[in-house]
């Protein structure tokens, strides 16, 4: 006989517990009250600036969003719809698979190349979020060497071509940030070294108590620029000025967001801000999200250019690598980074 199924157990991850039908939510997803998302404090109608990258003013408006936002939506990015509607089918079919098969690649170790896992580090957590997730470290030269799932068949073929477009967007996104930046164009390219990408997929099965969960705890993303994709539902929430704002879907975009080491390389001037996803009664949700990275190795300090009497070093060098371990190992929720005093 099947051992008896453990709901309090949170680590096969929460698809898990919905397809055991758990029917109330397990006390080590219930946030403390402080925590809980009130739907009542949340504004609708966000403006978040909405950047064509292939309008002339693509540069204006990534400045502007970079500065006053951290956040942006991005059309005209140059994404092929297919490649996304490929990988999007992918992970929609890796996080069906049964738990079993999941399971085979759980790992805790934030440095693993690829791990699925549940919640961020969910030993070391006190509440757990309610999403699982599969997560790739990818070198800038490993995409072939890298390992991926076996099912479904596809996985590696379509993953390989979904990074690709993903680190051309990066570069490219680079590119308009240093000249936003007056700087030379390959100025961020260069601060970055060997740059990394960590393919975050993120899914959110229904859950029976939305009010007390949340899909992801306020967080400041920790790598250099991320790029997400989100699908329809809905459920990413930014903070601005001390208010949440939904973020509003719109299947033709990607969302774009500073992360922690850009907003060190340039001094403040571009933030990184914090977000967070909620969850959805009957509907499940999924994002990916590719975190476009220094090389784990890179020194993150300011860019002496951007340096004058006025405008000293805000922050502290560091190695982009223990920004990250920092997020995982010490679970640092709000912002992960701060200025100097
Ligand atoms: C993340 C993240 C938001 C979302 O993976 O860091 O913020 O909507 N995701 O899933
Ligand atoms: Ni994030």
């Amino acid at each position: 006989m099947a051992p008896a199924y453990d709901p309090t157990s949170p680590f096969k991850g929460v698809k898990d517990l919905v397809d055991h039908n758990v029917l109330s939510l397990p006390s080590a997803y219930i946030k403390p009250f402080e925590k809980r998302h009130n739907p009542e404090e949340v504004f609708e109608g966000i403006d978040l600036p909405c950047v064509d990258l292939q309008s002339k003013t693509a540069m204006e408006d990534i400045k502007f969003a970079c500065e006053e936002w951290g956040f942006f939506e991005l059309i005209n990015h140059g994404v092929p719809e297919d490649v996304i509607e490929d990988m999007v089918k992918n992970t929609h079919t890796f996080f069906n698979l049964s738990t079993t098969e999941k399971m085979k690649y759980f790992s805790e170790d934030v440095f693993n190349p690829m791990r699925f896992c549940t919640s961020l580090t969910p030993s070391k957590e006190s509440y757990l979020d309610w999403h699982d997730h599969l997560q790739h470290w990818f070198k800038c030269d490993n995409l072939n060497n890298h390992p991926y799932p076996n099912i479904p068949i596809h996985y590696r073929e379509v993953t390989k071509n979904y990074v690709k477009n993903m680190q051309i967007l990066g570069k490219r996104l680079l590119m308009v940030m240093s000249k936003a930046l007056g700087l030379h164009e390959n100025k961020l390219q260069e601060t970055y070294g060997n740059e990394e990408m960590i393919v975050r997929l993120n899914y959110y099965p229904p859950c029976p108590d939305p009010e007390r969960a949340l899909g992801l705890n306020p967080h400041s993303d920790s790598g250099g620029i991320t790029i997400l994709w989100q699908d329809q539902v809905g459920g990413l929430q930014i903070q601005k000025e001390r208010k949440w704002y939904n973020v509003r879907c719109n299947s033709n975009a990607l969302i774009v967001n500073v992360g922690d080491q850009v907003e060190i390389i340039t001094n403040g001037i571009f933030k990184s801000v914090i977000h967070r996803a909620i969850v959805n009664r009957n509907l499940y949700r999924m994002s990916m999200a590719s975190f476009f990275n220094p090389c784990a190795q890179a020194t993150i300090t300011p860019i002496q250019e951007l340096l004058d009497k006025q405008n000293p070093a805000q922050y502290k060098a560091r190695l982009s690598k223990d920004y990250i371990g920092d997020i995982y190992n010490k679970y640092i929720e709000g912002k992960n980074v701060k200025r100097e005093d």
